[in-house]
């Protein structure tokens, strides 16, 4: 009999027959640390926050979140907030290549920029989605400014400086392999690489081609030079907002295989983030179940089973409280919502 192969299909549901994506709006504005560029799409709703992106290493900000913002549950959600997403500079489609010898900013101060963002637009709070070094940012800034902070999703985030053993390993493997291959290897498993589906593919073709790979590498060297978040179950440094937690089941330092996504879940399962995405929202206060009409028709129990659920008290814990490694913890009045996917 034919060895059965497991594979792996990415959730694909684009926009709805009239549905088009809002018009963006691209800008720049000067900060202490450079330049930064980020587009706004949508107008601002009042009393709400604006949904705030922040990409990984080796993507901008289309190529981190398209798949998940165009994806057709999602525009029930996204509809009631203003988003802004941000570039990391240089990042940007058709960013010119940084003079040898620039000083990229360091992740802190990457963080330390978004104050400028926030005041240039006006925006008085923000609900952060951040993937990878995109997370550890929103992390920081969250810690540097929790009053502007309602919530965070962190995808794939590692709060932790790298050890030593990290370092030779990294250097290892850059005795062998190219800046993009490590990079990919962040991004993805090694075992979605080999597999090297449409969607490594894609991805391992932006990353090699990619006319800007100078400044990705300066994007990467301070993601590999960032310092501890030094967060602390109950101790004084904790984000102090709801904290929706997501890893990619696939993700590259992710054991335990529990679900059927990759190591970005945001483009291989945006289906099932839309659904976690709108329990925390509900949780938070935001999007009364009345308003979720075609998502809340539509719910197929597609979260995994390590996902917990209770979406309808506001603003309270709701469930399980820290990452395993006990390394995040938000303290009352924020809720944890751990998802694999
Ligand atoms: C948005 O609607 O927020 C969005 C659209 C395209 C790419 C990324 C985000």
């Amino acid at each position: 009999m034919a060895e059965l192969q497991e594979v792996q299909i990415t959730e694909e549901k684009p926009l709805l027959p009239g549905q088009t994506p809002e018009a963006a709006k691209t800008h720049s504005v000067e900060t202490p640390y450079g330049s930064v560029t980020f587009t706004v799409y949508g107008t601002p709703k009042p009393k709400r926050p604006a949904i705030f992106t922040y990409h990984d290493v080796g993507l901008n900000y289309k190529s981190c979140f398209q798949p998940l913002f165009q994806f057709g549950d999602m525009q029930e959600i996204i509809q009631n907030f203003v988003r802004v997403h941000v570039d990391a500079p240089g990042m940007e489609e058709g960013a010119p290549v940084f003079p040898l010898g620039y000083q990229y900013p360091s992740l802190d101060q990457l963080a330390d920029m978004i104050p400028c963002i926030l005041q240039y637009l006006n925006f008085s709070t923000i609900i952060g989605v951040g993937v990878g070094a995109g997370a550890y940012i929103l992390s920081r800034y969250a810690l540097n400014h929790p009053d502007t902070v309602e919530g965070l999703v962190l995808i794939n985030i590692d709060p932790n400086a790298k050890g030593w053993m990290d370092w030779a390993a990294h250097k290892l493997t850059g005795l062998t392999s190219s800046v993009a291959e490590m990079i990919l290897g962040h991004l993805f498993s090694q075992e979605e690489l080999s597999r090297n589906s449409e969607l490594i593919q894609k991805y391992r073709n932006i990353i090699t081609h990619a006319p800007n790979l100078e400044n990705i590498e300066l994007y990467w060297n301070s993601y590999n030079n960032r310092r501890d978040l030094n967060f602390e179950r109950g101790g004084d440094i904790t984000l102090k907002c709801p904290v929706m937690l997501v890893v990619g089941d696939q993700a590259p330092h992710e054991d335990a295989v529990m679900a059927d996504s990759g190591g970005q879940p945001q483009l291989t399962q945006p289906g099932k983030l839309t659904e976690a995405f709108k329990y925390f929202l509900q949780g938070m206060g935001y999007m009364a179940s009345s308003c979720m009409t075609r998502l809340s028709r539509s719910r197929t129990a597609s979260l995994t089973s390590a996902a917990s659920i209770d979406g309808n008290r506001s603003r309270s814990r709701t469930l399980s409280q820290s990452s395993e490694s006990g390394t995040l913890s938000s303290g009352p009045p924020g809720h944890t919502m751990e998802v694999s996917c």
